[in-house]
């Protein structure tokens, strides 16, 4: 890129309520270092780290909106001893000069039922083989209580300082279950029909649109398609984005594809880090069952840059609300590619998990692309010592 060329990368965008100091967003990557169910300093320091590396905007991960919708013991959750922590994340992303965005979710069928105390709540009655037991159909109370918890925890990090509100619409979690027929298994009005199947997610982003009161930007992690037979295919996601953009109720979308349980490798494509996950299962049996059928089960992905940028070509398409580009962006030229074909804003994980401070070195003109070789490491070492690039310690400084 000559020196002559502006990059439109490093250009402010205005997402709703919210100046963004440029087009670049850290996307939601479980950082693993939420002890307790808190904001620990280790999560602080982790984003500091992205914010003063140059990112207009990085994202805490997964919080989830109730105690009900936990994957892992110790993972962030919106109750009241969690406000101080989210105070001071904010705060510290703020005197970085970045903007501070969480995720908000719940993981519906999949939820572990050891953490939650229980069976996990879903759209349907499904076997959950993460939780080795059934999950049960939520009823019409629960439905309302599942909004209610939404539009709480949006309200709440608002008033603890958030600037974005992201939710969770993707990868298999409660809303896309409701979205996915592999999931949702209703007869009434929110199973059958692609319409039918969106009408919850639609009304919790209503909710918390509601709640946020215009005081942050909102806006979802959609899934565009499940990424295996019997899930939500492309065709349908570009008729729920449609309607969520018809409803007003979000600034923009971030647009990814697949499904924890049935697809986990459609959305981090790359190596698959079969012998840490593993290593990882917490039983014997666990850890056989991983041995003898994960090659069968775990379908592999060959990574390519912007491995999303076809599908999400589509929803540009058929759509005016700004939209983030996500999946293997690792290299500058992408990014302006990106900006030129229309997309607002691109966000990146693991690009930025190996390097930090590539939008500073970038602008630079230091780098042109992220060090990350997509080996997925990274996620095994998230249920270890917190998520972190294998590579980083042993690298040379560049
Ligand atoms: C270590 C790790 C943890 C992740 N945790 C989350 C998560 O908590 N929520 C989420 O929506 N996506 C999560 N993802 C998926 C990323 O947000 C992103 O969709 C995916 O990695 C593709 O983007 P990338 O190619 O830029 O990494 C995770 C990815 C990684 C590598
Ligand atoms: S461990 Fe490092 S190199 Fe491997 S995928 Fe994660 S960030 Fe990229």
């Amino acid at each position: 890129m000559s020196d002559a060329t502006p990059l439109r990368a490093f250009t402010p965008f205005q997402l709703g309520p919210v100046r963004l100091p440029n087009r670049l967003v850290k996307c939601g990557t479980n950082e693993g270092l939420s002890r307790g169910g808190l904001v620990t300093d280790a999560l602080i320091d982790w984003h500091r780290e992205m914010a003063a590396g140059g990112v207009g905007m990085t994202t805490l991960a997964y919080c989830s909106v109730s105690a009900d919708g936990r994957t892992f013991r110790h993972q962030l959750w919106m109750h009241d001893a969690a406000m101080p922590g989210l105070a001071r994340f904010a705060d510290a992303i703020h005197a970085e000069g970045a903007r501070a965005a969480i995720q908000l979710g719940h993981a519906g069928w999949f939820a572990t039922p050891g953490v939650i105390g229980g069976a996990p709540i879903g759209p349907s009655r499904t076997f959950s083989p993460r939780g080795v037991c059934f999950s049960r159909a939520a009823s019409a109370a629960d439905l309302d209580r599942l909004e209610r918890d939404f539009a709480d925890a949006a309200r709440r990090v608002v008033e603890a300082g958030f600037d974005g509100v992201e939710i969770h619409l993707g990868h298999g979690y409660l809303l896309a279950q409701f979205l996915c027929p592999y999931n949702n298994k209703r007869r009434d009005e929110y199973g059958g029909s692609i319409e039918n199947r969106a009408r919850f997610p639609r009304r919790v982003l209503r909710a918390v649109r509601e709640a946020v009161a215009g005081r942050a930007a909102v806006w979802a992690k959609l899934n565009m398609e499940d990424g295996f037979a019997g899930g939500m295919t492309l065709a349908e996601g570009v008729d729920v984005a449609r309607w969520i953009e018809a409803d007003g109720s979000v600034d923009a979308l971030q647009l990814t594809g697949g499904h924890t349980t049935r697809s986990p490798f459609f959305l981090m494509r790359g190596d698959l880090p079969l012998a840490g996950m593993i290593e990882n299962e917490k039983s014997a049996v666990g850890r056989l069952g991983m041995r003898v059928f994960a090659k069968m089960l775990i379908r592999p992905y060959p990574f390519s840059e912007a491995f999303f940028r076809e599908s999400a070509l589509r929803l540009r398409a058929a759509l005016r609300l700004p939209l983030m580009l996500l999946g293997g962006v690792n290299r500058l030229d992408t990014i302006e590619q990106a900006l030129a074909e229309g997309f607002d804003l691109v966000a990146m994980g693991r690009a930025l998990i190996r390097d930090p401070d590539l939008p500073l070195r970038m602008q630079r003109g230091e780098l042109t692309a992220s060090r990350c070789n997509h080996c997925n490491e990274c996620v095994v070492e998230m249920e270890r010592t917190g998520t972190r690039c294998v590579l980083r310690a042993s690298a040379p400084p560049a």
